[in-house]
C-alpha cells in the first residue's frame, strides 16, 4: 500500500517505537492520528505536523475511550487505513512464585489488559473502518494492521511472566485476524523487537543495559525508533507480506535470564 494520503491510527505514538513509526508514515506522505494517554508529548508531536498529525486522549484498553480516537480520526481524515499497535506497559518484573509470594493477580491483569486486550480493542475498531474503504487501485488493498509484540512474547525471561504472556497473545492472534479479514483485503501483521532505545526500552540502569547489548550478536547497540518505524513503512508498502512475524533484534536470542 502506497503510504501517501492515506490515513494511519498510531497506538502509542507518543513516544519511543510508536512515535518513529508516527515520523516516518508522515515523511512517507501519510498522515497520523496519535493514540496515547500521554497527552503533553502526544499533542507537542501533533503540533509538529498541524497538517498531518492529530492527537487523541485515548486508554486502548477502554472501549468508549478507543470508539472516540475512532470517530475523531474519521473526522479529521475521512477514512482509517493503517492501524499500527504500540501502545504497552512492561508491567512489573516477578517470578511466577517469589520470596514475596505468587505474582500479583491484580498486576497480571493489568498488563494482558493493556497490551492484549488494548492492542485487540483498537485493532477490531480500526478494521471496522478499513473494510468500508474502496480497494486500492493498484494493490486492492483496504488496510494494513500492524501489532507490536516481543522478542519476550517468544522467548520470555524469567521475571517477564505477565509481559510475556501478553505479548505471546499478540502473536496468537495475528493469523486468526488475517485469516478473519482476509476477505475484507486487510493484512494483519506482527513485528517482535528486541531492545530499543526508548523510554520503556532505556529506562534500565547502565549496568544492565550494557548486559543486555553484550547478548545481542550484530549490531551491538540497542535498535533506534527510526529503524522501527522505516520497518512498519515497509510492511505496509509491502502489498504481498501477510500473517507473518518479523523480528528485528540484532540476532538476538535472549537467554533465560
Ligand atoms: N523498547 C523496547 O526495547 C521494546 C522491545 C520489545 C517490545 N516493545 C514494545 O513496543 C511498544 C512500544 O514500546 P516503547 O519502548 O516505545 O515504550 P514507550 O513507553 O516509549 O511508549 C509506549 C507508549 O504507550 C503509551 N501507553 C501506555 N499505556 C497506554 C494505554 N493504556 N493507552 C494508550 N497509550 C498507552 C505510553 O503513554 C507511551 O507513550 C510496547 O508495546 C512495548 O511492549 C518495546
Amino acid at each position: 500500500m502506497d503510504i501517501r494520503h492515506k490515513a494511519a491510527v498510531i497506538t502509542g505514538g507518543a513516544s519511543g517505537l510508536g512515535e518513529g513509526t508516527v515520523r516516518k508514515l508522515i515523511a512517507a506522505g501519510g498522515r497520523c492520528a496519535i493514540f496515547d494517554m500521554n497527552a503533553a508529548r502526544g499533542q507537542a508531536l501533533a503540533a509538529e505536523f498541524p497538517d498531518q498529525a492529530i492527537f487523541c486522549q485515548v486508554d486502548v484498553s477502554d472501549e468508549a475511550s478507543a470508539q472516540a480516537g475512532i470517530a475523531a480520526a474519521l473526522a479529521a481524515f475521512g477514512a482509517i487505513h493503517i492501524c499500527v499497535n504500540c501502545a504497552g506497559i512492561p508491567g512489573a518484573l516477578g517470578r511466577t512464585v517469589s520470596k514475596k509470594g505468587p505474582y500479583p493477580l491484580a498486576e497480571f491483569r493489568r498488563v494482558l489488559d493493556i497490551n492484549l486486550v488494548g492492542t485487540f480493542n483498537v485493532a477490531r475498531l480500526a478494521a471496522a473502518e478499513m473494510i468500508k474503504n474502496e480497494p486500492d487501485a493498484d494493490t486492492g488493498e483496504r488496510g494494513v494492521i500492524v501489532n507490536t509484540s516481543s522478542l519476550a512474547g517468544i522467548e520470555g525471561q524469567m521475571g517477564q511472566i505477565a509481559y510475556a504472556a501478553s505479548k505471546a497473545g499478540v502473536i496468537g492472534l495475528t493469523l486468526p485476524m488475517l485469516r478473519d479479514l482476509s476477505q475484507f483485503n486487510v493484512r494483519v501483521l506482527a513485528v517482535a523487537p528486541g531492545l530499543f532505545e526508548t523510554p520503556m526500552g532505556a529506562g534500565a540502569p547502565p549496568e544492565i543495559k550494557a548486559k543486555l547489548i553484550e547478548t545481542l550478536e550484530f549490531p551491538k547497540r540497542m535498535g533506534t525508533p527510526a529503524e522501527f518505524g522505516a520497518l512498519v513503512a515497509f510492511l505496509v508498502e509491502s502489498s504481498y507480506m501477510n500473517g507473518e512475524l518479523i523480528r528485528i533484534d540484532a540476532g538476538t536470542r535472549p537467554p533465560p535470564r
